[in-house]
């Protein structure tokens, strides 16, 4: 699964425009496509056709961690938007997120660590986050295997990119995270010298990380916005459609493939490195609440062992592990129980059972 985070503190640069179109090119593509809307302004969520009232559960509801609040996976907050695309709708909550956090050091892998539980198999998930860079952007590049940064050329908007990446190499230098960044000109009007100016200084902050595909201005955008939905489907034949076509194919060939990150990064704990994904899974009829204890989170009950319930009486959870030889059980309603999908059981020092898992 490879993760694409739209980032630029600049307002209206062309984030949410190509989150939307990325994400909606992809799915046309036959990958399958998750946009998650992490900007309180909810404009991807709009663009999407998606209005307030269709919102169960939001991005906001996966992401808290308020004591006592049931908690919510992002399964639960998915809506599904066509064939291969879906939606982690936002919700104004997400702007005062941040204060709800105490351990500010945990905080910033929030996402990070629910898209490593993701259970569902998506080739590409693509974020759109706020034009600021706090909290919430900080966990999509801490999130993200690639960074794309929209530079509108109509305008001086290298200005403050430069702090951008300031927190990439924090995120670097701190988490040992290295996503890979590229400048994507947008908004172009390739009959101004200005725009041919401006691509020179893309390059002076980039090098060659710039995209050679790049997004024309073009009305299309703002009417299948107003319309709720991606340009692909508004107009195929339009510029907009064929020039954000264009940048997922070249997205395509750019984008490190999984054996490559295990390759570059291996001491990297993201799904795709040395790591394994295991989906385990648990079916018992009136079941309120499962969570798998072992080894692996040193048997602790908490809101991070609990399963995700797929459908009456099936929970689920996908863990990612590192090699090694795990002991695990199930707690169903505060009731230990062995895994009854797995054979290998070995008896334990209290007298009684445990499930082992070996991963290679
Ligand atoms: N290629 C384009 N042609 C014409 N208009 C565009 C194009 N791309 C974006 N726009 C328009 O420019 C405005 C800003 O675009 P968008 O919302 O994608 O930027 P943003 O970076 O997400 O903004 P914010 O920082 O507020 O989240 C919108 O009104 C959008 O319709
Ligand atoms: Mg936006």
């Amino acid at each position: 699964m490879q993760i694409i985070a739209l980032s630029n503190q600049k307002g209206g640069c062309g984030k949410t425009t190509s989150a939307i179109n990325i994400a909606a090119s992809l799915a046309s593509m036959g990958k399958r496509a998750l946009l998650i809307d992490l900007d309180p302004q909810a404009h991807a969520t709009f663009g999407l056709g998606i209005r307030n009232e269709k919102i169960e559960n939001s991005i906001y509801n996966v992401l808290t961690e308020q004591k006592g609040k049931k908690k919510y996976f992002i399964e639960d907050a998915i809506i599904p938007i066509d064939t291969h695309l879906d939606l982690a709708p936002s919700h104004i909550l997400l702007s005062t997120i941040e204060q709800e956090f105490t351990n500010k050091d945990e905080s910033v892998s929030r996402l990070h660590e629910v898209l490593a539980a993701l259970s569902f198999p998506y080739d590409f998930v693509v974020i759109d986050c706020p034009p600021s860079l706090g909290f919430l952007t900080f966990n999509a590049l801490r999130a993200a295997q690639t960074v794309i940064v929209p530079v509108e050329l109509s305008s001086f908007s290298l200005m403050g990119v430069s702090k951008l990446l300031s927190m990439i190499e924090l995120i670097r230098v701190k988490l040992r995270h290295t996503p890979k960044v590229y400048a994507l000109p947008t908004l172009v009007d390739m009959r101004t010298n200005f725009s041919k100016y401006m691509i020179h200084e893309i390059r002076g902050a980039f090098g060659e990380n710039i995209f050679n595909s790049f997004i024309r201005q073009t009305v299309a955008v703002k009417e299948s916005q107003a319309k709720g939905t991606p340009l692909i489907k508004y107009n195929s034949r339009s510029k907009g459609a064929a020039d954000y076509l264009m940048l997922t194919q070249e997205i395509l060939n750019k984008v490190p493939s999984v054996e490559e990150i295990m390759k570059t990064q291996p001491s990297n704990r993201l799904a795709g490195s040395a790591n394994r994904l295991y989906d385990f899974s648990f079916k018992k009829e009136g079941a309120k609440e499962v969570h798998i204890v072992g080894d692996f989170n040193n048997w602790s009950v908490s809101n991070q062992s609990l399963l995700w319930q797929k459908e009456k009486d099936i929970w689920q959870k996908r863990l990612s592990l590192e090699p090694g030889r795990y002991r695990y059980k199930f707690v169903v309603d505060g009731e230990w129980t062995t895994d009854p999908s797995n054979h290998s059981i070995e008896p334990n020092p209290y007298g009684g059972l445990d499930s082992v898992l070996e991963v290679d």
